[in-house]
């Protein structure tokens, strides 16, 4: 599959809600993705840590290979590793269709852009809430996501940061139409809508999905809250 054909699948799913399989019951994966794909998941956030570039860890690209053949879904893999550089080939392996950096660990992101997009996949910038947009302006027109940390990395259940609001608007205002805005942490019923009136189009959610009873009335709930217009194929 290209880049292109990727673009226009992630381009068609916004907007779209991704749940962050940070959240998800790890004793039973097979069961969490027949749930997930019933509930209509589009995209599934794998939240990636090292215990370094943030204090927690979490899973690798093992995990995620092993997961790859259970479902059709486009696989989102937000990487908050130090060193990006040495590990990017393990998740192009892992069959990830999006592969996101940090601004914060790969302070020129452009050779790994470059990495992904000749293997045929799409690349995401993230910035942490203390990170000034500035340093993310250079790059806006190089990736095909830019994803707003909207609480600290590193674990989920935290609080929506109010001040994200403001950085979503700035970053939309300068981001080439075509590219989409994501935003992550503390995304819940009640914060979705102002993060989506500031120009997010892709959401992150993992406690107001995996803490529900039923993944479907809550991904169905957050989509219209989210202004979705269509239900998902
Ligand atoms: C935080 C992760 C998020 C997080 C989202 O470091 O990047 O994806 O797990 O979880 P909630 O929705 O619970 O904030
Ligand atoms: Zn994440």
């Amino acid at each position: 599959m290209s880049c292109e054909v990727r673009r226009n699948r992630l381009r068609a799913a916004c907007p779209v809600i991704a749940p962050s399989m940070l959240k998800c019951d790890f004793s039973n994966l097979q069961r969490e993705v027949a749930q997930l794909d019933a509930a209509g998941a589009a995209v599934y956030h794998w939240d990636v840590m090292d215990g370094h570039f943030v204090p927690n860890l979490s899973y690798g690209a093992m995990v995620i290979e092993r997961v790859r053949p259970l479902t059709n879904a486009f696989f989102d893999a937000h990487l908050m590793i130090s060193n990006p550089e040495q590990y990017l080939d393990s998740y192009l392996k892992a069959g990830c269709d999006l592969l996101t950096v940090h601004i914060e660990a790969a302070p020129n992101p452009v050779p790994l852009f470059d990495r992904i997009h000749n293997a045929g996949r799409l690349a995401g910038l993230a910035l942490n809430p203390q990170t000034p947009i500035e340093r993310i302006t250079p790059y806006l027109d190089k990736c095909d996501l830019v994803l707003v940390m909207s609480v600290e990395p590193g674990f989920g259940g935290q609080r929506f940061i109010p001040g994200s609001l403001a950085r979503l608007t700035a970053i939309r205002a300068e981001l080439p139409t075509h590219i989409v805005l994501a935003v992550d942490g503390g995304i819940d019923p009640e914060t979705i809508a102002p993060a989506a009136q500031a120009g997010a189009s892709f959401f992150v959610v993992g406690s107001a999905i995996f803490e529900e009873p039923d993944y479907s009335t809550a991904m169905a709930n957050l989509r219209q809250r989210a202004g979705a217009t269509t239900e998902p194929s």
